[in-house]
């Protein structure tokens, strides 16, 4: 412990954390950190370095915030929506994913949910099931830890590795390690990747997709940052390049696309779920210890969605669906927008770096990372759950590797989004101080 005042009264932080029941915060989850950041400024006045969270920080794209409110004004608030969503949204779905992915998807399996956390729900509750003699999901790790909640809040099983040291041409041997052992129904990734921002490369979506094909495996592609690796513009309806995706290489696949962060319209949780229609029309008898249907995409629609919260907000699916005719019309680059992300990472990684932290993932096969919304970090001879309670003392918030499923268990991944830049020189003063207190050795 630093032997000067800190920023944040080191007691505050021990009371709180111990009020909490956090004996380790390395173990807490983000919003449990978020809680115990909160609780701690609202008693110091001091204001974080927030990093723990994937809250966008940019305003949501008003073309959807306009169609919202008069959707409203229309009175759609007093209506149920149709479970598998309102056909305008539906057919801007299936276009945008010919636009932006070059994939051809009907509109009927495009299906908007709450969310894609809502969307990974339903889909571990069909695919999953549809085979008694699998246990479950194979994450490709590090990722984002509630997603494996699922998976644990409905009894299935999951297998896991990190996939950093099995990129290119080692993942083909890896991931059939797994597929061999005729235990996997599923298999979740996101790309980019939340938390360590690597970007699968069309060869190794490729392996998966062929793989998936091979041992008929259902690919859940988590598509939360679409076209966020700004390295490459995806930008261009209907042109080249598109965001790289399975989808090319197997039809064994479910995609989740979040609006949360690519139009920065998290807090009206809706997000897409595109459903290939191989996928769609599976059929399988074990479906029915849980549906009333052996069919994937009834099952899906009237078995899980209905169940889950019968369909995604009324009002929200036409601000969705006036956004994505925007963007499909060319009329709104939402990559540029997002750009700003990028933009702070580069400033935050160097203000970082240059006060001893070291990005753990920090190569995308060859190549540097990218500049995205996450990066991740780790300070010389400390584990994660004690650089992360240090960091509380200097007023820095952030979640540690160990829960992302990371091998990386000493780093931290750090969010972008809600940092400001007029914050970015109290970032570098408090690393700074951070760094005098506590020497590398
Ligand atoms: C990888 C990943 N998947 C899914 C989500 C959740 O997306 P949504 O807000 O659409 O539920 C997030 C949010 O941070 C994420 O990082």
């Amino acid at each position: 412990m630093a032997s000067r005042p800190t920023p944040i009264d080191a007691d505050v932080v021990s009371r709180r954390t111990r009020e909490l029941g956090l004996t380790d915060l390395g173990k807490a989850s983000i919003r449990e950190i978020k809680k115990i950041v909160d609780l701690i400024e609202g008693d110091t006045g001091q204001k974080f370095i927030r990093m723990e969270m994937g809250i966008p920080g940019l305003p949501a794209l008003q073309v959807g915030v306009d169609a919202q409110i008069q959707a409203l004004k229309d009175g759609v608030a007093a209506i149920y929506p149709d479970i598998q969503g309102i056909p305008a949204l539906k057919n801007e779905i299936s276009r945008f994913v010919k636009l932006f992915l070059d994939v051809d998807v009907t509109p009927e399996h495009c299906v908007p949910t709450v969310g894609s956390m809502m969307g990974g729900m339903a889909a571990f509750m069909t695919v999953n099931r549809m085979w008694a003699d699998r246990e479950g999901t194979l994450y490709l790790d590090p990722g984002f830890p509630v997603q494996k909640q699922q998976c644990k809040l409905l009894g299935h099983g999951y297998m896991s590795f990190d996939v950093y040291e099995h990129r290119g041409e080692k993942l083909r041997p890896k991931l059939e390690s797994y597929l061999k052992t005729g235990k996997v129904s599923s298999i979740l990734y996101s790309s980019p990747n939340n938390p360590s921002w690597i970007c699968f490369t069309d060869e190794e979506l490729r392996t998966i997709g062929e793989l998936a094909t091979q041992y008929n495996v259902i690919v859940i592609e988590d598509l939360a940052y679409f076209a966020m690796d700004f390295r490459q513009d995806y930008a261009k309806p209907g042109q080249a390049p598109f965001q790289p995706t399975v989808a090319k290489y197997t039809d064994n696949y479910i995609l989740l696309i979040s609006s949360s962060k690519a139009f920065s319209y998290a807090g009206e949780r809706i997000g897409m779920m595109v459903v290939s229609d191989k996928v769609w029309d599976m059929r399988s008898p074990d479906l029915l210890r849980f549906f009333s249907s052996d069919q994937l995409g009834h099952s899906l629609i009237f078995g899980a969605i209905y169940g889950i919260s019968s369909g995604t907000s009324h009002s929200a699916q036409y601000a969705l669906a006036a956004i994505l005719k925007a963007v499909n019309n060319g009329e709104i680059d939402f990559v540029q927008i997002a750009k700003e992300y990028g933009e702070k990472a580069k400033v935050m990684k160097r203000l970082f770096t240059e006060n001893g932290f070291t990005i753990v993932y920090d190569k995308d096969l060859d190549e540097p990372i990218a500049d995205g919304f996450y990066f991740t970090l780790a300070y010389p001879g400390m584990g994660g759950g004690q650089l992360l309670s240090e960091l509380f003392h200097y007023g820095i918030s952030a979640i540690t590797l160990g829960i992302t499923g990371s091998e990386h268990t000493e780093g931290l991944r750090a969010c972008t989004s809600l940092i400001k830049r007029e914050e970015f020189p109290l970032l570098e003063a408090r690393l700074k101080q951070f760094r005098e207190d506590h020497p590398i050795g």
